[in-house]
């Protein structure tokens, strides 16, 4: 269950052409459960009409300040009442200045200015406009007034323009929004994890690899950073997009894992080993295309070293969490693993429940025990660990 449902969340929406992604947020915000409320300034309101926002969030979108359907005259005040937060998202440069400023000339900046719940704004404006002096101490004041700004992002503007100044994506700008909400329970922690299957070539278009869709991984990456440590996710490949505020060192091979994990180690208190790395790699990758004959191919495999045994095995290693994925008796070989590699919790799942799907069940093992979580999507899987390890870092 996301932390966002059953919360009540007003969006205000500026007048930019980032105000079509608004829409987008507004949808992924009601699935999650929350109480979408959207106000929209009289620019944003020529960019995408309230009918739309409407439709999506199922609540009456508010655009003026003298709305007289409010029974007491009074949205600037009763909009925010029952807020837990308000999202401004985009923000335009425009309307970052006249936040700057206190300005209290339209619902929306009324309704900023009249608040007593936490206020988020997710710039959107040309580089040009960002980077001006004006723009940038304007960002100042807001953000020592207690304003959380979330982004921009860099990369292709409407304007045709490349550089800092885009909106961050709906699906970013969500997760960041949950987030928000999460407690902080790893912050000032460093996480270092695997995630995702390793892949050993054979030759330059072939090799042997293991299943893992990295979701479980990802998922836990997400949880960490949510819950305010600083991540770093060595990941194998796979198709899924970055957390937000997880920094990615993709890498192909166990070896090149290895590698990644010793050099992001230092000053981590937390290395955790989601990724269903191979055990063993050929013993030597062919240069150029193996050509296809009638002969059996026979290829020599070599042991990879085991990544999570070596940093739980180190003098200054951090808390070790293991992963096991067993398709029989899973007690007894998650428990052995977590006990040959020495490690304080082992996360242990089914090959049938964890692998690829949405979905996962996990037993926690530590000194104490063994711990089942119900059932659950990835994420909220990934939040139960969380909680389960920062009770024992604290201990
Ligand atoms: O990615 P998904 O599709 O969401 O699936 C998630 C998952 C099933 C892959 C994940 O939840 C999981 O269980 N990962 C561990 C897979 C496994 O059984 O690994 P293992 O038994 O080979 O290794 C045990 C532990 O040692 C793991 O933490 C592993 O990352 C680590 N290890 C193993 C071998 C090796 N050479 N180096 C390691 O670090």
């Amino acid at each position: 269950m996301s932390v966002l449902k059953g919360r009540r969340i007003v969006l205000g929406v500026s007048g930019g052409i980032a105000a079509y992604k608004a829409a987008e947020l507004v949808r992924l915000l009601v699935k999650a459960g929350a109480d979408v409320h959207v106000v929209l300034s009289e620019g944003g309101a020529r960019f995408v009409t309230p009918v739309t926002f409407q439709a999506l969030s199922g609540n009456t979108v508010w655009t003026d300040l003298w709305d007289a359907r409010m029974p007491n005259n009074m949205a600037h005040i009763d909009l925010g009442r029952d807020a837990d937060a308000i999202l401004v998202a985009p923000a335009t440069a425009d309307f970052l200045a006249r936040l700057a400023q206190g300005r209290a000339d339209d619902l929306l900046s009324t309704l900023c200015l009249a608040r007593d719940v936490p206020l988020i704004v997710a710039p959107a404006m040309n580089r040009q406009m960002w980077e001006a002096p004006p723009t940038q101490r304007n960002l100042g004041l807001i953000r020592a007034d207690g304003v959380t700004v979330f982004g921009p992002a860099a990369g292709d503007q409407a304007c045709g323009e490349v550089g800092m100044g885009r909106m961050l994506e709906p699906e970013e700008l969500f997760e960041r929004l949950e987030g928000f909400f999460v407690p902080k329970l790893l912050a000032g922690r460093k996480v270092v994890m695997t995630a995702g299957p390793t892949f050993e070539a054979i030759d330059p278009v072939r090799g042997i690899t293991n299943i893992s869709s990295g979701k479980m991984g990802y998922a836990l990456a997400r949880a960490c950073a949510q819950a305010g440590a600083e991540v770093v996710l060595v990941s194998g490949p796979v198709s899924l997009p970055v957390p937000a505020d997880v920094r990615c060192v993709p890498v192909a091979s166990a070896l090149q894992m290895r590698a990644a994990v010793l050099d992001a180690l230092p000053g981590a208190q937390v290395f955790i080993g989601v990724a269903a790395v191979a055990d063993y790699r050929p013993l030597e990758a062919a240069e150029h295309k193996l050509k296809k004959s009638a002969a059996t191919l026979t290829v020599s495999l070599t042991p990879n070293p085991d990544i999570l045994a070596e940093v739980a095995a180190r003098e200054d290693a951090p808390f070790c969490v293991g992963f096991a994925a067993e398709s029989r008796d899973l007690d007894a070989y998650a428990e052995g693993k977590r006990r040959n590699k020495r490690l304080p919790l082992l996360v242990g799942n089914l090959v049938s429940d964890g692998m690829g799907g949405d979905d996962n069940t996990v037993i926690l093992y530590d000194d104490t025990g063994r711990h089942p979580l119900p059932r659950a999507p990835k994420a909220e899987v990934a939040q139960g660990i969380v909680a389960h390890l920062a009770r024992l870092l604290g201990a």
